[in-house]
């Protein structure tokens, strides 16, 4: 009799168990779509396709998400949505955000948007969700990206005299061009594989993106994803 009993017994809690791990997976889902919806849609596009016209480039607020799943790193952008910081110096267009100055150009940080922050509760949700967003895995292959190490100074001389990309992008606060994003944190925002795909074909993740397309070779390629891993060990968590 008692052997019946705990039988039966069993099998109810393991699936009381189940619904409620299923109800707080859902749940837990159905949050970080609401707040995506809610909150963040305005200014992020979380269904596609990239812009196909200047226009739409330059009048986007802010950089598209429905690849975010093919893109990021999941636990760098949960603590980046706590506590944004600027990754862009001159805003997403930087036609947009520039004055003249003194010494030329300079960016007008006035016109530059504080992005929202959210609680952590939030945040988790919202990572969640956005990881989900796979819209390009037809450009990412796992395991194109192979470790390995390059010296620092052969990484800057590729990156600034043999490619010209320091003329748009910092390697370092204050130090290189201000159009692109920086790319000191690049390696812990951005997914190996993603790097590898983007830096091949900046075009086929993004039409109009000014991000040059150099026809890299598979050598450089690796190499350039070495140096920006380096840059990233060099920065303060
Ligand atoms: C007012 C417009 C605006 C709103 C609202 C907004 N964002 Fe953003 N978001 C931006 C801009 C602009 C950037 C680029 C920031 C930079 O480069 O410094 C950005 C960057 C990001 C990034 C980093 C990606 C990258 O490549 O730089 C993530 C992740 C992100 N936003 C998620 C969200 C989420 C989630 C919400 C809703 C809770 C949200 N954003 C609401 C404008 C916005
Ligand atoms: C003419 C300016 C320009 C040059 C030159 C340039 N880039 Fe970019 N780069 C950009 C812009 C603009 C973006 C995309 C910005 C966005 O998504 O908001 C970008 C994006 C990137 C990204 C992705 C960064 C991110 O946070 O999403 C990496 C990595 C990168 N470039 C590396 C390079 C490398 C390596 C070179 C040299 C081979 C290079 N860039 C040359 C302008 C440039």
């Amino acid at each position: 009799m008692s052997r019946i009993k705990g039988a039966s017994k069993n099998p109810l809690k393991l699936v009381a168990l189940a619904a409620m791990t299923f109800a707080s997976a859902v749940g837990w889902a159905a949050d970080g779509e609401a707040i995506l919806n809610a909150q963040c849609s305005a200014c992020h596009n979380l269904a596609g396709p990239a812009p196909a016209t200047l226009d739409a480039l330059w009048n986007r607020k802010g950089p598209d998400l429905f690849y975010a799943g093919n893109k990021y790193q999941a636990a760098w952008m949960e603590k980046w949505l706590q506590k944004p910081t600027r990754i862009r110096p001159a805003g997403m267009f930087y036609g947009n955000h520039i004055k003249p100055g003194a010494k030329g150009d300079e960016v007008d940080a006035t016109t530059l948007v504080t992005h929202p922050a959210l609680p952590a509760t939030d945040a988790k949700a919202v990572t969640g969700a956005l990881m989900q967003r796979k819209g390009r895995s037809d450009l990412v292959t796992a395991g194109a990206y192979v470790p390995g190490t390059i010296s620092r100074s052969s990484g800057e001389m590729l990156f600034d005299k043999f490619k010209g990309c320091l003329a748009c992008h910092e390697i370092e606060p204050g130090y290189g061009g201000l159009s692109g994003p920086e790319v000191y944190t690049a390696a812990k925002r951005l997914q190996e594989n993603y790097l590898i795909s983007y830096l091949r074909n900046p075009q086929a993740w993004d039409p109009k993106t000014f991000m040059p397309n150099k026809r890299l070779s598979d050598t450089d390629l690796q190499k350039f994803v070495h140096y920006l891993r380096l840059l990233g060990e060099e920065v303060k968590p």
